[in-house]
């Protein structure tokens, strides 16, 4: 699909649902997980759910709702076939599909899905409707739209989650580092090779009917236009003869991550050898960020930082979290911005900058994350190795973008369960990866520090920290889009 040029060419905010451009930080959340019992009930309520716009969420909302879709639940819906076919495959197919999708993501041994909680066969959801309401307001709030359900759906799920101020259940300060939107489309369609790390990521690699960030629109469901005769969807940027029900939509990607919060103390504790400063300094460098939130690589910085000035992980490790799930690189390795270096350095001659070069460029696999963590976290956060091991803590993870396996299948595969990651190999990601042997049958349960002097410190041996309970692959409609879809057949 072709570029063309929009750039400066306003975002219909009241069509986007208002979860992609606030997290809701202020509001205490809940999600329903539901499959559809009536059709025609459930279309009949989604025609007039009171979802949530992105108007005007810079001041405090006091409830949100948000509706998005799983493959299964457009057909549950009686949305025609061919329309379904029409969105991504690994949307089409679910998260749970296949083994093959299953050991990509790492949802192998304790974290198969033929043990989740939800996400599979009968208790695939078919629609998720998450709230969000002002401190004492959810459950009132929660009991008028299950009121407004129950003829159209039955509840398969709620997953509850804590308040969010605190850290998370590791103790760690979260929702530090979100990719910045392009809302105001300032930058150039088709920016090919950036030199340098930025945040600012084009809207298309959130919302899809806009440029992302190879200047394309990513494929979408694309009507002709006789499949919306009341003209109930906008109409495609790049190609205005068709419909465009992706657009002003995303996907969103949901994951029940549970949290050993005991195991993970524990583990660090022996490998600390019972030194608390120690078993402190291994967790950060797990993270990449100590626990109140400050970056090891370059503290005070908060956000504003890469990882340039420390190539070999001295500082911040290479494998740890916040360094797998975001290497914050741009196109090329560093250097200079003359043409003889930026030729030099795309011809793979900087040898210095070479280890760097083995990490695909951050750009193309930014997630924004709209997670919330769940059960008794400041327990959890207080009593650390003497948790109790079964204690229902962890996190509900949410990542929104416009393509699933460029975005997050990528980070999660590639970067966080890969048993090759940088240089790296025999570890996985220190607080999210399984420990299970890689292909060949070598060890991953490592972790890599390297020392200025001397060889790595490595440790062994480590447990699996997080277990995947439940997930699935949704589709976040613009609200048009929405609407389309409950009377579409
Ligand atoms: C229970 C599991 C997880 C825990 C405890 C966890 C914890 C954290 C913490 C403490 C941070 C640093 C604070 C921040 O920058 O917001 C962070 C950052 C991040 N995490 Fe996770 N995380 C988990 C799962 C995941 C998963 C599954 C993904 C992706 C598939 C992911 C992607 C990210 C990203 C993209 C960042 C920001 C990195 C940056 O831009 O610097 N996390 N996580």
């Amino acid at each position: 699909m072709s570029a063309v040029p929009t750039q400066g060419r306003p975002v219909e905010l009241d069509d986007v649902q208002g979860l992609v451009r606030s997290g809701y930080g202020g509001l205490t959340a809940c999600f329903l997980l539901l499959r559809v019992k009536d059709p025609a009930a459930a279309r009949a309520w989604l025609a007039r759910a009171p979802v949530t716009s992105a108007v005007r969420t810079d001041r405090l909302h006091e409830q949100a709702l948000h509706v998005a879709f799983t493959s299964e639940g457009l057909r549950a819906l009686g949305v025609a076939p061919d329309v379904c076919a029409e969105f991504s495959a690994e949307f089409v197919a679910g998260m749970a599909s296949d083994p093959a999708r299953a050991r990509r993501l790492g949802d192998v041994g304790a974290s198969d899905p033929g043990g989740w909680r939800w996400g599979t066969g009968a208790r695939t959801p078919h629609v998720a409707v998450l709230l969000y309401a002002g401190p004492g307001r959810l459950a009132a709030w929660e009991r008028e739209v299950e009121a407004q359900c129950a003829a159209g759906f039955e509840r398969i799920e709620r997953l509850s989650t804590s308040a969010t101020q605190g850290p998370e259940p590791f103790g760690f300060a979260d929702g530090i580092s979100q990719p910045k939107i392009d809302w105001e489309r300032e930058r150039p369609v088709g920016d090919h090779d950036r030199l340098d790390y930025d945040n600012l990521v084009c809207l298309g690699e959130f919302l899809l009917g806009y440029p992302n960030e190879y200047g394309l629109y990513t494929p979408r469901p694309l009507l002709a236009s006789q499949r919306d005769p009341d003209g109930l969807l906008p109409r495609a940027e790049d190609a205005p003869e068709r419909a465009d029900l992706g657009r002003n939509g995303c996907y969103l990607v949901m994951r029940q991550l549970h949290q050993d919060v005991h195991g993970f103390w524990r583990a660090l504790d022996r490998q600390a050898g019972g030194d608390a400063d120690r078993r402190e300094r291994l967790a950060a460098a797990m993270v990449g960020r100590k626990k109140d939130g400050d970056p090891l690589v370059a503290p005070g910085a908060a956000n504003d930082f890469t990882y340039q000035s420390d190539p070999r992980g001295l500082r911040c490790p290479l494998g740890a979290h916040i360094r797998r799930s975001n290497p914050r690189n741009a196109d090329l390795p560093p250097g200079g911005r003359g043409l003889l270096s930026r030729l030099w350095r795309m011809l793979g001659f900087n040898a210095a900058a070479l280890e760097q070069d083995l990490v695909a460029s951050t750009r193309f696999h930014r997630l924004l994350r709209r997670g919330r963590k769940y059960g008794d976290v400041a327990a959890a956060v207080r009593s650390a190795a003497a948790h109790p091991s079964g204690a229902e803590v962890g996190l509900h993870f949410i990542c929104l973008a416009a393509n699933i396996k460029r975005q997050f299948e990528f980070v999660q595969s590639a970067w966080l369960v890969g048993s090759k990651f940088a240089g790296l190999a025999g570890e996985r990601d220190p607080l999210v990866g399984h420990r299970l042997p890689d292909a060949g049958g070598f060890p991953t349960d490592g972790f890599s520090m390297p020392q200025a002097a001397g060889p790595d410190c490595r440790l062994s041996g480590l447990p699996q920290f997080v277990t995947v309970q439940g997930g699935a692959y949704f589709f976040l409609p613009g609200i048009r889009a929405l609407r389309y879809l409950a009377t579409a057949r």
